[in-house]
């Protein structure tokens, strides 16, 4: 049986792979301690690696899988700061497989080099490269607070790490990516220069890193309006943009208007129209999405405001905004 569902993803996936070619130096997985090295670079956590190693021989001792895990890092290869994605990798049937769940934790680890190379390429600081990296090790332990153990339920998310489309510059990350119609018409209704394609960054919010300081989200936002310049001279991004859960305004009628989140809402001017983001929230809040809203913690105003909202027959929404960097 595969270890991949059976859906027209994974279908579309395996159609693609079929057109991967190795790159013109290609680069085998490292083993030993190469592979070790690899990673503690990667941030992975200590617990996570003996069995990360344990698949890595086992794909290497005739599995069929070799075939899936060189061509996934070919892909990546060959997208290499490519903003239009090749198609996601196939969810696995069981993200928590006990022989398999690391899986595109060494597709990762195989692209690596690649990306490493594009970044040097690129003049980009090493220090960048590696923060930007150990967002899969940060994604294992996110998986292990989902799940209670290790394992990468969002390996489709560190696609655009290790194909060179997001980088992680102090407390924020920003995602290259081209402007939807919505964003670029809401843009446009307020007199800015945008149209839908135009190349934006789409800002995300790392987790287990501490509170999104104002003082900390405006040095980021610093940070990038130098950072893109200076590596990607050739296009110029003047909107920044943001999808996610943190900006719902309904978050306003719980929180403190001085809390981080309302002042990281204040920077964005709201696209209208939102979509359901219940399951988002309670993961990014609770870890899991509980089975009873009575069994969460109700330490902190975000974790009373989602319970009370929920209780009350309500639902959290996922809104995009934007804003102009120019104007940061
Ligand atoms: C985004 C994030 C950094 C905001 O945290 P923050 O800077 O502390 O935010 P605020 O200052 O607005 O927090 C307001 C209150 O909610 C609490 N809070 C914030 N995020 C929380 C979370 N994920 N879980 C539980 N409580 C949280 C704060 O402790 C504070 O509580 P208090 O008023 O009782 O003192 C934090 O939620 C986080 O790390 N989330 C995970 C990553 C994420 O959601 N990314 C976006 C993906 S789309």
């Amino acid at each position: 049986m595969s270890i991949f569902a059976d859906t027209d993803q994974t279908r579309a996936w395996e159609a693609h792979l079929r057109t991967q070619t190795a790159p013109a130096r290609p680069v085998p997985l490292p083993e030993g301690n190469a592979l070790i090295d690899a990673l503690q670079f990667l941030a992975i956590p200590d617990e996570d690696i003996a069995d990360i190693v344990a698949l890595a021989t086992r794909l290497r001792s005739g599995s069929p899988l070799w075939w899936y895990l060189e061509r996934a890092v070919w892909s990546l290869a060959s997208h290499i700061g490519d903003i239009d994605a090749p198609p996601r990798f196939a969810a696995l049937n069981d993200i928590n497989d006990p022989k398999y769940r690391y899986f595109y934790v060494l597709v990762c680890v195989g692209a690596l080099p690649y990306v490493r190379e594009y970044h040097q390429s690129k003049g980009i600081p090493d220090a960048i490269s590696q923060a930007t990296l150990v967002d899969l090790g940060r994604n294992v332990r996110v998986h292990r607070k989902r799940e209670g153990i290790g394992g990468l339920g969002v390996a489709w998310w560190l696609m655009l790490h290790f194909r060179g489309v997001i980088y992680q510059l102090g407390r924020l990350q920003f995602e290259q990516v081209w402007l939807g119609d919505n964003i670029a018409a809401s843009i446009q209704a307020d007199g800015g220069d945008a149209s839908p394609g135009s190349p934006a960054l789409s800002i995300h919010i790392p987790d287990f890193s501490g509170p999104m300081t104002p003082a900390a989200c405006d040095e980021s936002i610093a940070l990038a309006r130098d950072f893109f310049p200076t590596y990607f001279p050739e296009t110029r991004y003047d909107n920044a943009i943001c999808s996610s859960w943190l900006l719902d305004p309904q978050l306003k009628q719980y929180l403190r208007p001085e809390s981080n989140i309302i002042r990281f809402q204040d920077r964005f001017n709201l696209v209208e129209g939102g979509w359901e983001s219940n399951m988002s929230i309670m993961q990014f809040v609770f870890g899991k999405t509980p089975e009873h809203l009575n069994t969460v913690p109700r330490t902190t105003s975000l974790e009373r405001a989602v319970v009370e909202h929920l209780s009350a027959g309500g639902i959290w929404y996922g809104r995009a905004g934007w804003f102009q960097l120019s104007d940061t």
